[in-house]
């Protein structure tokens, strides 16, 4: 039997267990959780669910661009750092380094952090030359960060912290727990989350709900602090806070490429994801001191920063099976209904 699951059920003998819980066992439990295991069911080809970067360069190379316009900003620094926590495969990394040449590419040294060791492996293969040449490293997650100049950033990394779904019945605050006959909407003391919520909403109708994060104001600070200057630089499925309430935001879990909202079956055999509060995620790095904060639609920022005319007009030199690679892995992530309508960029600035 599942060991998770037999984990699980000695904790529900005691009494109802947070989803929030649930999810920080089946992700990250040190030697069963999804995102700890050596090799399994972790995966994306084929597996459980693939991100922008499965689908083609495009994400890389506008990412390249934002962080060549940064290292102009600052001045040209001699070392210009992009430190990418939650890097998984490293194929973000991968696909920055290959994009970028000049003095810029000089500069840059990518740092791939995330304790997964099954990406860990994927990535030393997907990041060899540049490991070999030293503009790509490995930081553990327990590494301290030295300062630097230069740029934090993630693609789905916030996604994947355990969150906890909240629900307004209409006259209390109830929250998502498991109990031994199953998951249940249970009263719950409103706290911090709920001060949040009250906050951000125009009147709370019966069903509205939202995502709680606990880990976020920690990791922000930590990820935030070590940048002396540049950009922060995020990806993520979300919304806004008061979007978020009104939509009824839930855990979903994604197995064999199908989603669902069972996120109690299966620990440690399926991903969870949880939509990101991006009215949260930029009050807290406001907090943390970095400015020009704002977030939009990933399709938007791939229309604003990727010179698209040029690009297509050198796609059309390439063999017709690449050509037709870059076309759709465009279109995926511009068209609406499409990946770049389901995610938002964030970007803040520290001077
Ligand atoms: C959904 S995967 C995304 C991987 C990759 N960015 C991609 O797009 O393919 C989330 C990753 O975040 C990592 N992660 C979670 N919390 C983290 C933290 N505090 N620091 C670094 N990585 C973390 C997990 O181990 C997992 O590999």
């Amino acid at each position: 039997m599942n060991p998770l699951q037999i984990h699980l059920e000695t904790r529900l003998a005691k009494g109802p267990v947070p989803a929030a819980e649930v999810m920080a066992l089946a992700l990250y439990d040190p030697q069963h959780g999804y995102y700890r295991r050596a090799e399994g069911p972790w995966g994306f080809e084929g597996k459980d669910y693939y991100t922008a970067l499965d689908l083609g360069p495009l994400l890389g190379q506008t990412l390249a661009l934002r962080l060549e316009a940064a290292w102009e900003r600052l001045g040209r620094p001699p070392r210009f750092t992009a430190l990418e926590p939650g890097a998984g495969r490293g194929w973000l990394g991968r696909d920055l380094l290959n994009a970028v040449s000049g003095p810029f590419a000089e500069a840059l040294v990518y740092l791939h952090r995330d304790d997964n060791p099954a990406a860990r492996k994927a990535a030393e293969a997907a990041l060899a030359p540049f490991l070999a040449t030293q503009r790509a490293r490995f930081v553990a997650e327990s590494d301290p960060l030295e300062p630097f100049l230069g740029c934090v950033f993630s693609n789905e990394l916030f996604d994947a912290l355990p969150a906890q779904p909240w629900r307004w019945d209409g006259e209390r605050w109830t929250r998502e727990v498991l109990t031994a006959a199953g998951p249940e909407w249970q009263a719950a003391e409103p706290g911090a989350a709920g001060a949040w919520f009250a906050a951000h909403s125009d009147g709370l109708e019966p069903g509205d709900g939202s995502i709680w994060c606990d880990g976020l104001p920690d990791l922000v600070h930590t990820l935030a602090v070590p940048l002396q200057a540049g950009l922060f630089l995020t990806v993520d499925y979300g919304e806004a806070a008061a979007r978020l309430l009104a939509k009824g935001a839930d855990l979903r879990r994604f197995k064999a490429h199908s989603v669902d909202g069972k996120w109690h079956e299966d620990p440690g055999e399926a991903d969870l994801t949880a939509d990101v509060d991006f009215t949260r995620l930029t009050t807290l790095l406001e907090g943390e001191g970095l400015d020009e904060l704002s977030h939009v639609e990933l399709s938007k920022w791939i229309r604003t920063h990727a010179p698209l005319d040029a690009w297509g007009a050198a796609w059309m030199t390439l063999p017709a099976a690449e050509r037709q690679g870059r076309m759709e892995n465009l279109l995926q992530l511009t068209l609406p209904g499409q990946m770049g309508s389901r995610f938002r960029v964030l970007e803040g600035w520290r001077g």
